[in-house]
């Protein structure tokens, strides 16, 4: 481990109840060898827990590698390193390097999480189970999640492929969980609660995405306030994958090109040495506020009176809002959350009590 700066929050996770971290953070692949061509696959599993298994058929996490997007980038950068995270176990490694197979496809499985060294790890063991089971009360817990969902942007040796981490966050969630008001809680609070915890939806649900922002307009005056409020996420919104971003948008059906929009968004810039430092993160933390002011002016004065506004929050997947046309997607590359038609003249009075908080201007 010397060899490698892992990230802190990564490396805490081994001084926990385990031997050896459970993840290495896309660094290595993980170890297999003791399991069963039965234990690796999620199909065994799924024999005797249909219920996990449908929920988790159908998260991104079962998607993890076989998903168009992750697909498209992985082409482009077809780096060891990101299978090591979208398709851990060591014999999907292999099945990657020989052109794919049926356990590469199912990215994130049942095994990943669940099987090491021939024991069921799980924060108890039920009464009726059949499994040799290590009970972790750490498992589960962000520590756990962080084994993927917080790293540095990386490092590339000689041979082209990333051989450790950078100072500078790449992908900070579990950080930005440490440092919120959530941080007493679980990740599973918010994103274990489909029936059975397996769904883990995000940012690809419509309605986690409308729990996470609360937004409301008013009028001040010749302008109209946009007040952002990240109400339901123990992280920043977007956050994760540095390509997502949430597009604000204002604008008259009779002027589209003044088309008014703000970006929650992030952007880097490499350092001598390796990694890149961010430069702009416009992104919301939890429990934060952000109003945007756009005088009317702005959105065109063509429109009567009686012309409603559009108001639109989307939350974009990948850099690129609309592929070219070489670069199109098997799916879509935005969903469109939140949407309104607003007159301006019927918006109500903005608050006094808004008038302390940061206003920031396009
Ligand atoms: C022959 C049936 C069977 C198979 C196959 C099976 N399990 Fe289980 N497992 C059970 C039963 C029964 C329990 C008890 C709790 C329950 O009914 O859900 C259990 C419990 C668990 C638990 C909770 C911890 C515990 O010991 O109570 C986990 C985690 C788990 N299984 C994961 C897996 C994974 C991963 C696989 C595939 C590698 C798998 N199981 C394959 C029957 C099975
Ligand atoms: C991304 C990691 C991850 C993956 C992938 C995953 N699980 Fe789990 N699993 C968890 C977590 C987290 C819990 C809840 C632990 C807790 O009690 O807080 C859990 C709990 C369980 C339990 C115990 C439920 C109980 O009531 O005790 C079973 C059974 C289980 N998983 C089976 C599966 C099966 C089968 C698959 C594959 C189809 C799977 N898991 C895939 C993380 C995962
Ligand atoms: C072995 C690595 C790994 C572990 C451990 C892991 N994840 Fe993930 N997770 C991923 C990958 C990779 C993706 C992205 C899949 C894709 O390409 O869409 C993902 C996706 C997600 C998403 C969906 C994000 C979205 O909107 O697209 C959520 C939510 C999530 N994980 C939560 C968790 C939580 C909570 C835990 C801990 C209980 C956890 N994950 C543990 C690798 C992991
Ligand atoms: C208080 C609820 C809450 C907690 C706690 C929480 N999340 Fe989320 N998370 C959300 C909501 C709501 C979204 C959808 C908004 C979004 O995608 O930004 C989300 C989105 C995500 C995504 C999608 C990525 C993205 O760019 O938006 C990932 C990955 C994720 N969460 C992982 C985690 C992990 C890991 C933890 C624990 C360290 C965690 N979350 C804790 C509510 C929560
Ligand atoms: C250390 C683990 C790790 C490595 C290495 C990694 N990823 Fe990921 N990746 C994740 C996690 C966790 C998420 C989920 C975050 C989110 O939802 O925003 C994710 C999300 C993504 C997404 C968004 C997918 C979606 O559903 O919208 C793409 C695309 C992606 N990764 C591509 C790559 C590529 C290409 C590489 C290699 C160049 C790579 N990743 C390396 C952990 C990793």
């Amino acid at each position: 481990m010397a060899a490698f700066a892992l990230p802190a929050l990564a490396a805490s996770l081994a001084l926990s109840a385990l031997a050896a971290p459970l993840f290495s953070v896309g660094l290595a692949p993980i170890d297999d060898a003791a399991m069963s061509a039965k234990e690796r696959s999620a199909k065994e599993c799924a024999s005797c827990h249909p219920n996990q298994a449908a929920e988790w058929r159908h998260s991104r996490h079962g998607a993890a590698f076989t998903n168009a997007i992750f697909q498209r980038e992985y082409k482009e950068e077809p780096l060891d390193w990101c299978v090591h995270c979208h398709a851990p176990l060591k014999s999907q490694f292999a099945e990657v390097k020989r052109g794919g197979g049926p356990l590469a496809d199912e990215g994130v499985n049942c095994a990943v999480c669940h099987v090491r060294a021939g024991q069921i790890l799980a924060r108890r063991k039920n009464p009726t189970s059949p499994h040799n089971t290590q009970v972790l009360p750490d498992f589960g817990s962000a520590s756990f999640c962080a084994g993927c969902h917080q790293f540095n942007f990386p490092l590339f040796g000689a041979d082209g492929q990333v051989n450790g981490y950078s100072a500078f966050p790449m992908q900070n969630t579990v950080a930005q969980f440490r440092s919120g008001p959530h941080q007493n809680g679980r990740c599973a609070d918010c994103h274990g609660r489909s029936p059975f915890g397996h769904a883990f939806p995000g940012a690809h649900d419509a309605n986690m995405l409308r729990s996470a922002l609360r937004y409301s307009l008013c009028r001040q005056g010749g302008a109209v306030r946009v007040t952002l409020h990240n109400e339901g996420a123990g992280h920043n919104v977007p956050t994760g994958d540095v390509h997502r971003h949430i597009q604000v948008r204002l604008w008259r059906s009779s002027s589209p090109e003044r088309l008014y929009e703000y970006s929650l968004t992030r952007r880097y810039q490499p350092v001598a040495g390796g990694g890149k430092r961010t430069v702009l993160d416009t992104t919301l933390p939890s429990g934060a506020t952000r109003i945007l002011s756009v005088p009317l002016a702005q959105l065109g004065s063509a429109g009567p009176a009686t012309e409603p506004l559009n108001f639109e929050l989307r939350y974009v997947y990948t850099i690129d809002e609309f592929p070219f046309h070489r670069n199109q997607l098997q799916e879509p590359t935005y969903e469109s959350f939140a949407r309104a038609r607003l007159l301006p003249d019927q918006m109500a009075q903005c608050a006094t009590t808004d008038a302390d908080r940061t206003v920031l201007s396009p």
